[in-house]
């Protein structure tokens, strides 16, 4: 990150200067939230979503918000004007703060705010866009409240290292049989012409792509239900792809792991994908004017 500038409590910085404290709950427990906010033509997309969910998140684990989301959306704009972001992303990240390690915590404490930016090349998606990802499916070994965006993500990246193992770009998580989501994304499946995904529960992250796609979905009348489906379901549907701000609306082509499938990129996953990328055109010229 270097000459680049990065966020310290509400001020932007340069990088190589924030001071890091070994007693931050942040390290000690991940006790924190963050979020990731896509940049498209220097335009943060969706990121009153992503920052009425960073509240969310925070109430949930009763941390102090050292400001309110509008200096948050603020200082998310700063990070990408100081560090000329065309396309890419913002992370900014919250800890409860600094204080003798104690499982135990204080209400109120200092939050500790973090952030960076960076380019990120439109290629790579577009590529597995276009052709699709490879997937693993496995167990679901995460703790039980998958809502909150935390800093504790050891279930996340076990499952995607595991995914990448077997040459797969994304792990796909079921709990005795029930697919709740990706490691790092939501999962949807189409059954003759129907579209459904995991339920906005405890057990999955609520992510803002798939909120916004669930809403395409509606708007060019294909019918969704936000229930659960098994492993057999997935198995036996006709499309299925993926979501996250990083990935958009990502065909999956291969199952592999506990169960093995292959999959065409159907007709439905296209149109979300054209519908996707109509909403980001909207998103820019919205905040041009
Ligand atoms: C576990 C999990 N589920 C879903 C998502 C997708 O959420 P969003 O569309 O808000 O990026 C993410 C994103 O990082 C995630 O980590």
């Amino acid at each position: 990150m270097e000459n680049s500038y990065v966020l310290y409590h509400d001020q932007i910085i340069k990088s190589g200067t924030i001071p890091v404290d070994p007693e931050d709950r942040g390290y000690l427990f991940g006790d924190g939230i963050y979020e990731v906010v896509f940049v498209y033509d220097r335009k943060p997309f969706a990121i009153n979503e992503h920052f009425e969910r960073f509240l969310q998140s925070a109430n949930k684990l009763e941390l102090a918000m050292p400001y309110d989301v509008s200096t948050f959306k603020q200082l998310t704009e700063e990070l990408i004007t100081k560090n000329n972001i065309v396309n890419g992303m913002v992370y900014v990240q919250m800890t409860r703060g600094v204080a003798p390690r104690n499982h135990l915590y204080e209400r109120n404490m200092q939050s500790v705010v973090t952030g960076f930016a960076k380019s990120v090349s439109l290629d790579s998606i577009e590529k597995s866009q276009s052709q699709g990802i490879q997937t693993y499916l496995t167990e679901d070994i995460r703790w039980l409240r998958c809502d909150i965006k935390s800093l504790n993500l050891l279930g996340n990246v076990m499952v995607k290292r595991r995914a990448a193992d077997f040459d797969c770009q994304e792990a796909i998580q079921h709990r005795d049989g029930t697919v709740t989501e990706g490691s790092s994304s939501n999962v949807f499946i189409v059954k003759d012409g129907k579209l459904k995904t995991h339920p906005a529960t405890n057990l999955i992250l609520n992510g803002i792509t798939r909120q916004v796609v669930l809403k395409l979905a509606e708007k060019i009348q294909v019918p969704v239900t936000e229930e659960a489906f098994s492993a057999e379901e997935l198995l036996e549907a006709d499309e299925v792809f993926i979501t996250s701000t990083t990935m958009e609306v990502t065909p999956v082509v291969k199952l592999k792991g506990d169960q093995e499938q292959t999959y065409k990129i159907g007709p439905v996953t296209k149109e979300l994908q054209k519908q996707f990328k109509h909403q980001i055109q909207l998103n820019s010229s919205a905040m041009k004017s």
